[in-house]
């Protein structure tokens, strides 16, 4: 039985539309290998993980020698010299007075231990997150995940959880635009605590930059008004950077760009370029409002998975590799939006960093979303030797999201690529 059957017989794939037909052999960089050989170009990075590389000789080095001393005992039951490590470097770099982490496996585990100390801290027991927002797939983080796509038949969900509109600005769910809009859907954030909260509001949760809604980028502004509202209502500011984090958006965490603290963030996917790790990071006070018992996670602070992070990131400073992905994507961002002149399919390219998304829509005028045309294109793209990502509320959204260390020449091929695709459908 090959690999292929035996995935139809015994993996559970129910859960997704389809698996990309392409059994992978081996990933170096920016580049994919399937079992025939053929090789192709990564511009997803494993749902936006790998932003090393795949298997990036330092962080797999580093991984390798942990494991001849300690593959796993439990951070919480021993002190473990590479978690210590590892949470002080995250202190460090992370903004603000954020500092004491706990350490999990995925990001649904890291929002869940945030929401957590989120309640233990306020005393209080309701959320607000964003409509098109993603948190995980647990009950508790897809409580706060703004999309029934993912919720369906799934409930009942946690009480108290509200949403308040995104800042997609493509799709003004006010109708207005920015910059005159003056940032309203931040400063409406006062109407929601008002008439759709009980005032037990612990913290607003929201994506540094949203991804599976569809590569949303907050404006500039969106995240200091927002907080000038919290401040009023003393909720904390809980910033999920499980994708948006690790250089994605042209610094480290997306929230620096903007002039807030956040209270409490959470980060996963490129921590450790793609061995299991996620991280919920607090300022001290918050942190320590665990009580003996409130928390744990077997897994959580592997010590491979460590030793894979502080590798990674001491790649990520020498090779400047935040700054990489600013470069490139800006770069990128032109050559789209030069090639959204002549394509009547793209409604809006939008992105930072290396996070771009390319909407499709049927009518420039009324926006109608083109899923059937954004999965044609993916496809196409397949054939024709790079790997891109769908994504967006109504699954019309390509999201490029490569490895930061891609060859600006493998960005510059993608769009001529995808030019002949979209001109194909
Ligand atoms: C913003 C965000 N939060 C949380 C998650 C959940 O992470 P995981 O799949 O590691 O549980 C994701 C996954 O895509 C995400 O994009």
């Amino acid at each position: 039985m090959d690999t292929l059957e035996k995935y139809r017989k015994y993996v559970n794939t129910a859960c997704v539309k389809a698996v990309e037909p392409i059994v992978v052999a081996r990933a170096r960089g920016a580049r994919i290998t399937d079992t025939s050989g053929r090789t192709y170009t990564d511009l997803f990075a494993g749902i936006s993980v790998v932003n090393a590389g795949h298997c990036n000789p330092e962080v797999l080095a580093a991984a390798k020698n942990q494991m001849d001393h300690l593959v796993h005992a439990n951070a919480y039951t021993y002190h473990i010299p590479v978690v210590a490590d590892l949470a002080e470097k995250l202190a460090q770099i992370t903004p603000g007075r954020l500092q004491k982490s706990f350490f999990g496996s995925g990001g649904a585990e890291a929002n869940e231990g945030g929401m957590r100390l989120a309640k233990q801290f306020t005393g209080r027991q309701e959320f607000i997150a964003l409509q098109g927002s993603f948190h995980g797939r647990s009950v508790g983080t897809l409580s706060l995940t703004g999309n029934c796509g993912r919720k369906r038949r799934g409930g009942p969900y946690l009480p108290g959880c509200t949403f308040h509109p995104a800042p997609y600005c493509y799709r003004c769910p006010y109708a207005m635009a920015y910059p005159g809009c003056d940032l309203h859907c931040a400063k409406d954030l006062e109407r929601t605590i008002q008439f759709d909260t009980a005032d037990d509001v612990a913290a607003f949760v929201a994506e540094g930059a949203m991804g599976e809604g569809g590569i949303i980028i907050p404006p500039p502004g969106y995240f200091k008004a927002v907080k000038e509202v919290l401040d009023q209502h003393g909720i904390l500011l809980f910033i999920d950077e499980v994708q948006s984090g690790f250089g994605r958006t042209g610094k480290l965490f997306a929230i620096e760009h903007h002039p807030v603290e956040p209270d409490i963030l959470t980060m996963a996917k490129g921590i450790a370029d793609g061995f299991p790790l996620s991280a919920v990071i607090a300022r001290e006070e918050i942190a320590d409002s665990f009580r003996p018992g409130d928390h744990l996670s077997t897994f959580g602070g592997n010590p491979v998975s460590c030793a894979a992070a502080l590798a990674n990131i001491a790649f990520y400073e020498r090779e400047r590799l935040c700054e990489q992905s600013a470069k490139k994507g800006e770069t990128l961002l032109v050559a789209l939006k030069e090639l959204q002149r002549t394509q009547p399919l793209i409604g809006e390219v939008r992105g930072l960093g290396l996070m771009v998304g390319v909407e499709l829509v049927l009518d420039r005028q009324t926006k109608a979303p083109a899923p059937e045309a954004a999965a044609k294109v993916r496809a196409l793209m397949r054939e024709k030797g790079f790997l891109v990502g769908l994504g967006g509320t109504y699954g019309n959204v390509l999201r490029i999201q490569p490895p930061l260390v891609i060859d600006p020449a493998d960005l510059q091929q993608a769009v001529a690529a995808l030019a002949e695709c979209l001109r194909a459908v």
